[in-house]
């Protein structure tokens, strides 16, 4: 297995006058750090969630791990409807294309995210009254933005979060506006534009039974429309200890015998006190001294723990590797993660696999560990 010495950036920035590009200090520490790219190479692509300031090369420690662990790449934000097209008729392709720009100096591919969402809709779209300005502004959006990207990205999450947790359309706009329809014809829509880019839809939860079974079967009428769907993304927003193994198994057997791939697209695990599963970005937690416990730093019980959860989540996803393609984690480091500020601002969490420093934590050996035996 392909070991790359990873060169440990320990110095200062340096301080004096404005500074043109961070001019880190190269210590001649070195640390051998296995790439999961490297290590999981043949078995499926292994990708993270990039924000701006890493596509701009803001972060020069990213700058080093994420082309070294990562062949794929799904934008946090910049690729979704109120970022890229703000208002009517005017879109801001500058940090879509920065991104674009960034996987191809980087041989790193990228999952676009996403075409059709209820959450980061544009303030003009919400607010247009007639289903015929709606249905347009639909139309052009994926057009546009789909057209653009077309043969410079690998995939689209074409359409997220469209169900409720019983597996029901949620009441989104786009249901009330378009009809349940909306979702093959979002597909239709994608498919013309980027004729060669795998289209996936994308949810949280869809592993428990009864979305699965809405997943399922959106899928299939999807399908059932003579509409390419290539791809269902599960998303991955778990829980320390309470892991759904079984249902996330099942959930693989299931969606693959349909005849399309599998990935794994936001994979976190939640560290700190939550009363609810999920990733409804709406939904909110009240702040007590109780819901942020780790402010210090993570109990060893609690990073072996994580170790031992994301142990067993690619224990499986090796198990059905061959209906696996991709494993995206949300972030590259604890840091970055939205978990941060969400479901209460303001906290400090521990969600993946490597810290605030950018090193290995142990979950990140638990996984390599899999395949360095
Ligand atoms: O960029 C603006 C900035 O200009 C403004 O000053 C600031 C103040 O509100 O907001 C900034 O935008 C924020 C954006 O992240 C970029 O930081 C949005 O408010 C904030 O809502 C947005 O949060 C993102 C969230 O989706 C909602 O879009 C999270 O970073 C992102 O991790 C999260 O990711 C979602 C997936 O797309 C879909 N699946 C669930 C997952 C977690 O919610």
């Amino acid at each position: 297995m392909m070991k790359i010495h990873y060169v440990i950036y320990l110095g200062c920035l340096l301080a004096a006058g404005p500074v043109k590009s961070q001019q880190v200090q190269q210590t001649t520490a070195t640390k051998e750090i296995p790439s999961l790219k490297a290590v999981f190479a043949g078995d499926f692509v292994i990708g993270t969630a990039l924000n701006a300031a890493q596509v701009e090369g803001r972060d020069p420690r990213a700058a080093l791990l994420v082309p070294q662990q990562f062949n794929v790449a799904t934008p946090e934000n910049v690729m979704k409807a109120a970022p890229i097209h703000p208002e009517w008729g005017r879109y801001n392709f500058g940090p879509a294309d920065a991104l674009v720009e960034y996987g191809r100096n980087n041989n790193i591919g990228i999952n676009a995210h996403t075409l059709i969402w209820h959450s980061q809709l544009p303030r003009f779209a919400q607010q247009l009254q007639s289903i015929d300005s709606f249905r347009l502004f639909f139309q052009e959006h994926i057009k546009t933005v789909a057209g653009r990207y077309s043969g410079k990205v690998l995939s689209w999450d074409v359409v997220n979060e469209a169900l409720n947790e019983d597996g029901s359309m949620r009441k989104s706009v786009f249901l009330d506006k378009l009809g349940d329809d909306y979702v093959t014809e979002a597909f239709r829509l994608a498919q013309e534009a980027s004729p060669n880019t795998v289209l996936y839809y994308n949810d949280y939860n869809n592993e428990q039974p009864a979305k699965r079974a809405g997943c399922i079967a959106l899928i299939k009428k999807v399908q059932a429309a003579g509409v390419r769907i290539d791809g269902v993304g599960i998303q991955g927003h778990w829980s320390l200890g309470k892991i759904p193994l079984k249902h996330i198994e099942q959930s693989i057997l299931e969606y693959a015998a349909l005849g399309i791939k599998v990935a794994i697209t936001e994979l976190d695990i939640e560290v700190l006190p939550r009363n609810f599963q999920g990733a409804d970005v709406n939904q909110r937690m009240q702040a007590t001294p109780s819901t942020n416990p780790y402010v210090n730093g993570l109990p060893d019980s609690v990073q072996q723990q994580l170790a031992a959860d994301y142990r067993a989540l690619f224990q499986l996803f090796l198990k059905h590797r061959d209906k696996i393609d991709r494993v995206t984690f949300w972030g590259v480091n604890d840091g970055n993660s939205w978990l941060n500020g969400w479901p209460v601002r303001g906290r400090t969490n521990y969600p993946l696999l490597f810290d605030r420093e950018y090193q290995p934590k142990p979950a990140f050996w638990a996984v390599v560990g899999l395949k360095n035996k």
